[in-house]
């Protein structure tokens, strides 16, 4: 107990499916003691993703899921949670995951999902707001201002409660290359900071708002 308030180690499920370079990012907090937690599996839908290897050189367990792996829907479900199930997860993470999660596994992770998102939500958010398109989106649009937003998962996407927020100053001769780059150093920081809040037992959820309490 710190303060009245409840710290507990997160017992983390991390799901990617590109380069992982912010699962890298939250095994280092780990390593470093920034954030109190343990990866106890990671789950992918694309067998190619840099984020698998990641996980291997670890000894961190994986699971390779896609929903065409199986004859129906439910069955889909069942190896996700089972899989969850299996490695005590207790919290979810998405670190670049391009598929929606289903709503019956937001339904047992509830207020315990977040994803992370490289832009202001709910600017530049959205079905098709992924990865170099969200950076072009934002030049095109001549933002002076944009940034990094760390948000709860609902069945909607890029819509959950927000939970933390940081600005990246948007310069004139930014590319979406460049801008993406700036935007992806804060997201490696931001994330493991917004996770430790949860380990800390420092998160308030009271409908679309989220409170941070004080240590
Ligand atoms: C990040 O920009 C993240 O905001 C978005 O997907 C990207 C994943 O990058 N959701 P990485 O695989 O963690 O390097």
């Amino acid at each position: 107990m710190k303060g009245g308030i409840e710290s507990k180690k997160l017992h983390l499920g991390v799901f990617a499916s590109g380069r992982g370079s912010n699962f890298v990012a939250i095994l280092q907090a780990i390593q470093e003691g920034r954030l109190q937690a343990n990866v106890e599996c990671l789950i992918s839908n694309n067998s190619d993703a840099g984020a698998l290897s990641v996980a291997k050189k670890n000894n961190i367990p994986t699971a390779v899921i896609v929903k065409s792996m199986y004859a129906s829907r439910d069955l889909f479900i069942e190896a996700l949670l089972d899989c969850l199930k299996k490695h005590d997860v207790d919290f979810i993470v998405l670190a670049g995951y391009m598929k929606k999660i289903p709503p019956e596994v937001i339904a047992v992770y509830k207020n315990h999902l977040l994803n992370i998102h490289p832009a202001l939500l709910p600017s530049f958010g959205g079905k098709g707001m992924y990865g170099h398109h969200v950076h072009e989106s934002v030049l095109e649009y001549g933002c002076k201002v944009t940034g990094v937003t760390v948000h709860l998962v609902d069945d909607e996407y890029d819509h959950g409660p927000i939970v933390a927020q940081q600005s990246v100053v948007v310069k004139e001769e930014d590319t979406p290359e460049t801008l993406a780059a700036r935007v992806l150093q804060v997201e490696h920081q931001i994330y493991a900071e917004t996770l430790q809040l949860f380990a800390e037992g420092r998160v308030e959820v009271k409908g679309q708002k989220v409170y941070i309490k004080k240590k």
